[in-house]
């Protein structure tokens, strides 16, 4: 059940707590915390918009990073002055995020006002999920919306415990959006689907891939874990990483591979660094392409190669539907940021096809923003990157399975 669900007119006037995703990429330049990336602040505006035209009272909570405790650097004030600039209205913060002065605060709101409680996470009873303070937390609100796609991997009070207090607890627009996009690609997508996976760590993916092989018809590997791969097979991968307790797990895959008939597709050449320049961060690095197979002793992968990034392109410019997940370098360095690149560039064009791109996890998304790339260009960005993980990995997320499946709002 979503927003949406509910009457706007059952709405009006109701106090609405929505717990939203708003740990954002910050950075300390002086004593002032600056947001790097407001996407995930954005993303929450239409959920915000919809309950303010509807006259609704609403109290936006979330997690700012992973504090223990109270921190002054992890205080929501900076992301509730963000949040007002985007919305043109003022949005109160308030010291707390529990008890008599959210109480206070909220008798004191007018239909349409918008406040930001403090940062969930100084409470330790959060991630708990303590029922007492998910009981407490609910107390001054009619209805829960959770619009935090982000954190709905979690099990904590704000987002799931509070449900159980709460009565319609229901879905926001980006979560709805988000579900839709990503169950949309799992179930019936277009083909061919073609998946794009890279990262450094087979292990981190592997579930992933279980669950994509029966449904893909292409898989892409890229980043560090095609070494594992590569390794599997007897090829000769230099001082690459790769992970030794996986190569057992590669054999289950290309039983799986054969039973589903998908076509694995691993880089062919390999740009490469001495590993003494990784080592010293040496800024002019001498840099080699080789065959993924035949990188010689002293070198690593850092990047797919340009034959590599024109195959890829290929493939995915002749598929109907895409996931890219992980980066295919370490695009943090300029130097290995063109396997990366390219794959953004090739899906940006397939877009404009109209195939169906959605990009998932944190760090294919701040490749994007790194490359300038807007995301409008992608047909779904997610913003979630653990929880969207998950949810191709066909976990039950706890704050989408605490929500309603039916109408119960009260009048
Ligand atoms: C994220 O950034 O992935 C979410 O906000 C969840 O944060 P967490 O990993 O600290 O729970």
């Amino acid at each position: 059940m979503t927003i949406k669900d509910i009457p706007q007119k059952n709405l009006e006037g109701k106090n609405i707590l929505v717990r939203v995703d708003f740990n954002v990429p910050t950075e300390k330049k002086g004593n002032e915390i600056v947001i790097t990336n407001d996407l995930r602040i954005k993303a929450a505006i239409p959920t915000i918009k919809y309950l303010i035209d509807s006259k609704a009272k609403v109290v936006l909570v979330s997690h700012f990073g992973r504090p223990k405790g109270f921190d002054a650097e992890l205080k929501m004030d900076p992301i509730a002055k963000r949040l007002s600039e985007l919305l043109g209205k003022k949005v109160s913060k308030l010291n707390d995020s529990i008890g008599p002065e959210v109480q206070s605060a909220i008798e004191k709101m007018q239909a349409g006002d918008i406040c930001l409680l403090e940062n969930i996470r100084f409470y330790k009873e959060e991630e708990k999920n303590d029922t007492e303070f998910a009981r407490n937390l609910a107390k001054p609100f009619q209805i829960y919306v959770n619009d935090a796609f982000g954190t709905s991997h979690r099990a904590h009070a704000s987002t799931a415990g509070v449900s159980a207090y709460l009565s319609p607890s229901v879905a926001g627009l980006l979560l709805e959006k988000e579900v839709n996009a990503l169950s949309g690609i799992l179930k019936n997508p277009l083909r061919p689907f073609t998946t794009i996976l890279g990262g450094s760590k087979i292990s981190s993916k592997i579930e992933i891939i279980k669950q994509l092989i029966p449904k893909v018809d292409t898989l892409l590997i890229g980043g560090a874990m095609a070494f594992t791969f590569v390794k599997a097979a007897g090829g000769e991968i230099g001082e690459s990483l790769y992970e030794e307790s996986f190569i057992p797990t590669i054999k289950e895959i290309d039983i799986l591979k054969e039973e589903h008939a998908v076509a694995i597709v691993l880089p062919e050449d390999m740009l490469c660094a001495k590993k003494e320049d990784l080592i010293s961060k040496k800024p002019d690095k001498e840099l080699h392409i080789f065959p993924i197979n035949k990188i010689p002793a002293g070198y690593a992968g850092v990047d797919i190669g340009p034959n590599t990034i024109a195959k890829f392109s290929k493939m995915i410019s002749q598929s109907q539907t895409l996931f890219w997940n992980g980066p295919m370098g370490m695009f943090e360095d300029p130097l290995f940021m063109p396997g990366t690149k390219g794959i953004a560039e090739a899906l940006v064009e397939v877009t404009k096809k109209k195939s169906i791109t959605v990009v998932g996890g944190g760090d294919s998304v701040s490749a994007i923003e790194e490359l300038g790339i807007s995301f409008e260009s992608f047909t779904h960005v997610s913003t979630g990157g653990g929880a969207s993980m998950e949810f191709i990995e066909g976990k039950t997320l706890p704050g989408i399975s605490c929500l309603d499946k039916k109408m119960s709002v009260k009048n």
